[in-house]
């Protein structure tokens, strides 16, 4: 093999490795998303080409590797304990009472305070730098080996920096949690729903779940993230104390929480203690409580541990975001699609601080799955700003009385047939007048995320759309202040306030403006790619539904979703009549997404499996590239599929590049 090759290889990994670690540890790029992206697809093509340059710690196992028939279980030598439970104030002081004791100590001692993530604990092993082995804590003694899907996590180094002062120790075993925060929970819950899959209860669960696939490339489509939060073995790192562990441990690439606070006195841990619960909500990812441990490692032997639990730390919680209550009834709320979702009616219950009354059921399957009926007792969850949830029934409280639900045939709102297609999940009304919808429909166009139009509220918008004032969100912006005049107490002055509400948010930027169109599946995060993918509305209303699946973080779902919102006439008379209405559209800065194939040639060969020939060559123009009928020195690419023809053999000789139909789809989506 030409050792150019095998020299470009490792200057690959190294410089895949050091952006990695510069992308997700420290959240300081030096390059863009599409040089990486470059980057990574010159590595795998490199690699798959030349197998005999195959290496387990290659960043190109980001990627997945094949299914496992089973998981692999390993017996560790120091078991991974679990910690004390305390609740509140009160707890921490008798814990630093009893360790004070422990330790035959008057003063006051060093504590390092960190959130406690509700996620899944891990172990990672690293010989002599490198990633070696990731398993579950099972029971705390024996695992579960998941070091392929480990190994797909971002945050998770394959292999550690060398930190100057140190040595790399030769086992490095290290504890942490991995988790998936809140946002990706979600959408990759309405994923699920979208497909039909059943739904995830939590976060915790979603984690858990994702990292115990047999399939790691699955694990690596879930968005997983890792903190480390100690070494097994506090000999093997060259530190006094924990949070010098840490520190060092975070030098050497691994992904350190930032709110761990280090050496504290009692004091403090309680005012940590408030601080971050008071964050709790606003955090990106679910924690239930935090942990606080004696920061000295010798203070930490002195103490010891019982087979279970060290005795250095514990873990003081939170109030639960999970309580139980009792299904009065199930009403059906009618969305902006129509869609038809059950709501649990509950007696009143206060979880962490709020007043919980109603609890979204999600759909008819969820109802059936989880069993649900009117009367029931059931867990109930709630956690930030999202709809709180029921969780579980608790069958055996129920007496007997307890009524089954039935999704009604007809809108509860407008009485028009509901229906629920095939393959699909949700019922829906049919009627696109349905009162219900457009309600729906106006209340997320004047939302937060959207248009953001203060004054326009739930109430507001119920008596404009019941006395028929607007009957579409581009209503909005032809209403007058005399016509306001009609409504429930609104005096003149409120109705200027209003009318000057909705002339301040006229100027709209194209991500809020796309976001507020309530295309389905267009949530805030895809109307953001969208919105710098494209130079203007009209460029994005013209492109067709394979163009947008080439852009990256947009899916066959999403895309087609689109293509059938712009092909409506009613939703194009909507745009033009909220642009008639003095609407304009603030576009950011242009990014070149049309031109980044311009100048480079194509040739096709063989079948690929989700796109035509014509569906590719529509991709490779659109993005600016030629695509050509034979193979020459001045082919930048060759696309092949399914049995190729003598065409690959061609460009294999004169050395031009091979895309498979994954690759090929990488580098016409990344976005600069
Ligand atoms: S320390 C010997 N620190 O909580 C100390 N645990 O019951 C062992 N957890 O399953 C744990 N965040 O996965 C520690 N900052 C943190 C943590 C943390 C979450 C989890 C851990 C374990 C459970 C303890």
């Amino acid at each position: 093999m030409n050792p150019k090759i095998k020299d470009r290889v490792e200057t690959l990994r190294l410089e895949l490795h050091r952006h990695n670690h510069r992308y997700f540890v420290l959240d300081d790029p030096e390059i863009s998303d599409a040089e990486y992206d470059r980057m990574m697809q010159e590595l795998i093509v490199l690699e798959s080409e030349w197998p005999e340059l195959a290496s387990p710690d290659s960043p190109s196992v980001r990627v997945g590797s094949p299914p496992l028939e089973k998981f692999q279980s390993v017996t560790r030598t120091r078991p991974m304990l679990s910690l004390d439970k305390g609740f509140g104030e009160a707890d921490f002081i008798s814990f630093d009472q009893r360790v004070k004791k422990g330790l035959g100590v008057n003063d006051e001692i060093y504590y390092t305070a960190e959130p406690k993530i509700d996620g899944v604990a891990v172990e990672l092993v690293y010989e002599n730098g490198t990633l070696v082995m990731a398993s579950t804590r099972g029971d705390g003694e024996t695992g579960e080996v998941v070091t392929a899907n480990v190994k797909t996590i971002p945050t998770v180094p394959l292999v550690l920096q060398q930190v100057e002062d140190a040595s790399m120790p030769d086992l490095l075993e290290l504890r942490g949690e991995i988790f998936l925060s809140k946002s990706n929970f979600q959408s990759l819950n309405s994923d699920q729903m979208s497909r039909g899959l059943p739904l995830f209860a939590n976060p915790r669960n979603a984690a858990a779940g994702s990292l115990r696939q047999l399939d790691s490339r699955i694990t690596s489509l879930r968005p997983l993230e890792i903190y480390i939060y100690g070494v097994g073995d506090s000999e093997s790192i060259k530190a006094h104390s924990h949070a010098d562990a840490l520190m060092t441990l975070k030098r050497m690439g691994l992904r350190v929480n930032p709110l761990v606070r280090p050496k504290i006195l009692s004091n403090d841990v309680i005012a940590y203690y408030h601080e971050i619960d008071q964050m709790r909500d606003s955090l990106p990812y679910e924690i239930d409580g935090i942990v606080i441990k004696v920061d000295s490692f010798s203070y930490q032997e002195t103490l010891g541990s019982t087979s279970r639990r060290p005795k250095w730390a514990i873990a003081v919680k939170f109030e639960a975001t999970q309580e139980t209550t009792r299904i009065i009834d199930i009403s059906v709320q009618v969305g902006r699609t129509g869609a038809m979702t059950p709501v649990a009616d509950l007696e009143p219950v206060n979880i962490a601080g709020v007043s919980v009354s109603r609890a979204t059921l999600h759909n008819e399957d969820e109802v059936f799955k989880k069993d649900i009926r009117i009367g029931d007792r059931v867990f109930v969850r709630r956690a930030g700003d999202v709809i709180p949830e029921v969780v579980k029934v608790i069958t055996s409280a129920r007496n007997g009385a307890e009524k089954p639900f039935q999704m009604p045939k007809k809108c509860p709102v407008c009485d028009a047939d509901a229906v629920r297609l095939h393959g699909e999940s949700v019922t829906r009304c049919t009627n696109i007048a349905c009162p219900a919808q457009i309600k729906a429909t106006i209340r997320h166009f004047a939302s937060k995320g959207a248009f953001d139009i203060e004054g326009l509220g739930e109430k507001l918008i119920d008596q404009l759309v019941d006395l028929k004032l607007i009957s579409s969100c581009a209503d909005i912006f032809h209403l007058t202040a005399d016509s306001l005049q009609k409504l429930d107490r609104m005096g003149p002055k409120s109705a200027d306030n209003l009318i000057k509400a909705i002339e301040n948010r006229k100027r709209i930027s194209f991500h809020r403006f796309l976001f507020g169109l309530g295309i389905r599946h267009v949530g805030e995060h895809a109307a953001k790619i969208l919105s710098g993918a494209f130079q203007n509305l009209s460029e994005l209303e013209k492109t067709t539904g394979p163009q947008l699946e080439a852009i990256d973080g947009i899916g066959p779902v999403v895309a087609a979703s689109i293509s059938i919102f712009f092909s409506q006439e009613e939703n194009r008379r909507i745009i033009q009549r909220l642009i008639d209405g003095g609407v304009t559209i603030i576009y950011d800065a242009p990014r070149v997404f049309k031109n980044k194939l311009s100048g480079k040639s194509f040739v096709l060969t063989g079948t690929l499996e989700s796109l035509s020939r014509s569906q590719a060559k529509t991709l490779i123009e659109g993005a600016g590239g030629k695509v050509s009928g034979s193979v020459s020195r001045k082919t930048d690419y060759v696309v092949a599929g399914e049995s190729p023809g003598s065409k690959l053999e061609a460009a294999r000789e004169l050395g031009v590049p091979v895309l498979n139909e994954s690759e090929f789809k990488a580098l016409v989506s990344a976005d600069t």
